[in-house]
């Protein structure tokens, strides 16, 4: 055997390399929440689609109910199929999930992937996944040895970071977005995009600085709207992001959040479901109803609220008060139609900054609420970890798979001399 050892030396030099470019690809921070009890809440996670997916797959790629994806991103769901839309690839949305406490610390577990040919750890984590979860944290969480020996149909869990924080941030109600950090990101730029600030992102996430890298995994707390459901409620803790809408009681009942309001407010959902009774006892108002009487001593308001999923059966609360104004008409957030093309806004959900100086500020409008269809479709991600995005298919492949023909191709390269 003629000298092994410099062979091995660069053999291991090459391999180290090789993992540490991969690592660094992969390894993510994020924002880790102890937790003791067993309770678990609403959460978010800011998901980019690696390719054309319908509406059903993204939901299913997280086992999560394909309606709450589009009522959380406030996607119009009375399009016709509109499980079947094909949302783009690169897309910026919303997973609404329930996260838990699992040893000690917050986290999605609930996540399953069976594995298709050509997969890879990396290939899971960083593309169909979205960096949301790296290749470690996967073979972790499933116990895997050898890494290169994934079988096909092989039932992944994948562990998805979440965080609860109470519901709440500085007092108010919140729910957590877990949001991959991309290149074009900056911090300023994240809170301004969820109307946030700076200091109240670090504090949520224990920096010591405004400096963040790709792949870091920030919690992001958004404005929401809370309920009171009684804790033998199905939908208990039930908590709606500002801007948006849920879906709960076996599809019958809506709720959404905002604009203007902090009270969560449900009414009946427009799907063909059969429903128990939505009208409250010994009233003739229905869920969502508000009656006003206008007296000397102020507005008589009288609603039917909605107060959660008991035993298939609708909970409805009937209660009146006498308020200094009328309330005018329940206001709604915007709907948008189901997404066909990237605009800039969703590829670069967050925007930068407006104040952060360069030559995005020049192309993004300062207030930067652009209507998510329409315009400027297909515009590509600039700075994009994977290059071009034009064919969804191949980037995947091509992309994903480079860390792992790496090491095998240098492991074949250096091991054969080695057993000359
Ligand atoms: C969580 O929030 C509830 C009210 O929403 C409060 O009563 C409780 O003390 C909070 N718990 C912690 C640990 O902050
Ligand atoms: C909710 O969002 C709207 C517009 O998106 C904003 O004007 C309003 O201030 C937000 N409300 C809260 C409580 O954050
Ligand atoms: C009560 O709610 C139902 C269902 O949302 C609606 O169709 C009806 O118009 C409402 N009635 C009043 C008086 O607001
Ligand atoms: C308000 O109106 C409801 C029904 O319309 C009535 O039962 C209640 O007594 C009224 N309350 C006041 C303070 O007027
Ligand atoms: C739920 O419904 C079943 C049958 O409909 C009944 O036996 C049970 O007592 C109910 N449970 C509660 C908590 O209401
Ligand atoms: C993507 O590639 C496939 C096959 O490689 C091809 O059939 C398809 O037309 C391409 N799509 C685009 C948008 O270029």
């Amino acid at each position: 055997m003629p000298n092994p050892k410099p062979n091995f030396l660069s053999f291991y030099k090459l391999l180290c390399f090789v993992l540490l470019t991969d690592v660094a690809l992969v390894v993510s921070k994020s924002t880790i929440e102890p937790c003791s009890n067993s309770d678990s809440c609403n959460a978010l996670l800011g998901y980019t689609l690696y390719t054309d997916l319908k509406v059903a797959e993204v939901a299913s790629l997280f086992q999560v109910d394909p309606i709450s994806v589009l009522t959380a991103n406030a996607i119009d769901i009375s399009y016709p199929d509109v499980e079947n839309h094909i949302l783009p690839s690169q897309l910026f949305v919303k997973i609404p999930i329930l996260c838990s406490c699992v040893d000690g610390i917050r986290k999605s577990v609930s996540t399953h992937y069976k594995t298709r040919p050509q997969d890879t750890l990396s290939s899971i984590a960083d593309s169909i996944y979205a960096g949301l979860v790296s290749a470690d944290q996967i073979r972790e969480a499933n116990s895997i040895d050898d890494p290169s020996v994934l079988d096909v149909g092989q039932n992944l869990v994948v562990p998805l970071p979440c965080t609860c924080f109470n519901g709440t941030d500085n007092g108010l109600p919140a729910i957590y977005l877990s949001y991959v950090v991309k290149p074009v990101d900056t911090l300023a730029g994240i809170a301004a995009s969820y109307s946030t600030t700076i200091t109240d992102l670090m504090n949520v996430n224990a920096m010591g600085g405004t400096s963040i890298t790709p792949g870091d995994i920030l919690a992001v707390p958004l404005s929401a709207c809370a309920s009171n459901f009684p804790k033998f409620a199905s939908d208990h803790g039930l908590i709606v992001p500002n801007g948006s809408y849920a879906i709960t009681a076996s599809h019958c009942v809506q709720c959404s959040c905002g604009p203007g309001s902090r009270n969560l407010y449900c009414m009946p959902a427009s799907l063909a479901v059969s429903c128990s009774s939505m009208q409250c006892k010994s009233s003739n108002l229905m869920l969502g109803n508000v009656t006003v009487q206008q007296s000397s001593a102020g507005c008589n308001v009288t609603s039917c609220a909605y107060s959660g999923y008991a035993n298939g059966t609708i909970i409805t609360s009937l209660s009146s008060s006498l308020q200094p104004r009328c309330p005018g008409p329940q206001q709604f957030p915007p709907l948008v139609a189901p997404p066909t093309y990237i605009t800039r806004d969703s590829v670069f959900a967050p925007a930068p900054a407006p104040q952060s100086d360069g030559v995005t500020t020049a192309t993004v409008p300062k207030t930067s609420t652009v209507p998510s269809t329409g315009s400027l479709p297909g515009f590509p991600p600039a700075g994009a970890p994977f290059g071009s995005l034009s064919n969804a298919s191949t980037l995947m492949n091509s992309a994903a798979a480079l860390p792992a023909a790496l090491v095998i191709y240098l492991l074949a390269k250096l091991i054969s001399p080695l057993s000359l």
